[in-house]
């Protein structure tokens, strides 16, 4: 096996590249796929005209770096800006992670958490979330052998839609820190950085962006958040992959951070009736699926209870226009993700349409 070969053989079964960008691509036009609020225009954002277009620097602008470290109630030394948080995983596993080092992740999940390690020749240790779709740090515990490095979360999760609770929380930050191991969280879908568990513990890192609760993902704007050490080690690293962030896009990030309680606002104001629905919908079709009550995300996880995987429905789905995102893309055949963040017209049409095809002879229960 080449290395390249080798390096498509780890790659989860099913990519949610491969849905997105070439099975579902064009075949839909109502959209409860996507894990973000529809997308802004750069009409809502300002730039300054004579931005001069020069290289930025590889851990981002002061002024965008002091925004981020605002959100923490933190310091910019803390701070290297990345192409989205997809950019800041690959440098903090490439920062963090040597052959031999153990990463224990969850699953379902955000594959890159799953499939990146594994590259850099470090062993994933693949823990199912509990009955409830709970962190339990016992599990954690008992799953940590000698070579432990690395931790990783996504809080509130991608596709669960659940926090980790604070308790659990504080163990493993206990544990880590007693191993000399690191605590990942990925909080791509936190509003509110200002209760991260990075706050104030050097070994807890928190991943995140403006893509999906400030709806700017064409900014490709992350960050890593960390101890001053980490965050200069990932800067270092970004001049192998991409040297700098965009100017533009930097300066653009500044002005949405600039108006962070609009966009907290209207996050909020867009989720509340979308989910309205959603609780609506799953409450007449209790035979069909199970909604798990999301906390602070702009979908819901789905559990299927028709025996159908979630692929083969959401493929039916596609056929009647609607994108829904199978669970598979992130290792679960048993739901798939729906996003509420729309206007109610939209979110309307879209369970009008998965109705057609999650009970194709008509709804059960009226
Ligand atoms: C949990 C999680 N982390 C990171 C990302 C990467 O997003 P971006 O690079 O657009 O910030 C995503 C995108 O879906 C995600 O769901």
């Amino acid at each position: 096996m080449t290395p390249l070969d080798a390096g498509i053989a780890a790659k989860s079964v099913y990519s949610i590249a491969r849905w997105t960008f070439v099975d579902a691509a064009g075949r839909y036009d109502v959209d409860l796929g996507n894990s973000y609020v529809p997308s802004r225009r750069l009409s809502d954002l300002t730039v300054p005209a004579d931005l001069k277009l020069d290289y930025g620097t590889d851990r981002g602008t002061t002024e965008l770096r002091d925004r981020i470290a605002g959100l923490y109630g933190g310091r910019p030394e803390s701070v290297t800006v990345t192409h989205g948080a997809q950019e800041a995983l690959f440098l903090l596993f490439d920062v963090l992670l040597r052959p031999g080092d153990q990463v224990i992740a969850f699953n379902p999940g955000w594959q890159p958490l799953l499939d990146l390690p594994p590259r850099l020749g470090a062993s994933v240790t693949v823990l199912p979330y509990g009955p409830d779709l709970s962190v339990d740090a016992a599990a954690v515990t008992a799953a940590a052998g000698e070579n432990l490095r690395l931790i990783a979360l996504n809080s509130p999760c991608n596709p669960t839609g659940l926090r980790v609770e604070e308790e659990e929380l504080r163990a493993l930050v206990a544990l880590v820190a007693e191993r000399d191991a690191y605590l990942l969280v990925d909080e791509e879908y936190a509003i509110d950085l200002s209760r991260s568990p990075a706050v104030g513990q050097d070994r807890v890192i928190s991943v995140s962006g403006l893509s999906k609760t400030y709806g700017l993902p064409g900014l490709r704007t992350g960050w890593v958040y960390g101890s001053p050490q980490v965050a200069e080690a990932c800067a270092e690293r970004k001049f192998l992959t991409s040297i700098a962030n965009s100017v533009l896009c930097e300066a653009l990030a500044c002005s949405a951070l600039d108006r962070h309680e609009n966009y907290a606002r209207e996050y909020h104001r867009l989720c509340a009736p979308g989910l309205r629905l959603v609780e609506k919908w799953a409450a007449r079709h209790p035979d069909a699926v199970r909604l798990v009550p999301p906390q602070g995300t702009p979908f819901a996880w789905i559990q299927l209870r028709t025996g159908e995987t979630s692929l083969a429905l959401c493929r039916r789905a596609l056929e009647a226009g609607l994108l829904l995102t199978p669970g598979e893309t992130m290792g679960s055949d048993e739901g798939f993700r729906l996003g509420f963040a729309r206007d109610v017209d939209t979110v309307t049409e879209g369970l009008r349409r998965l109705d057609t095809v999650l009970l194709p002879d008509g709804p059960s229960g009226g």
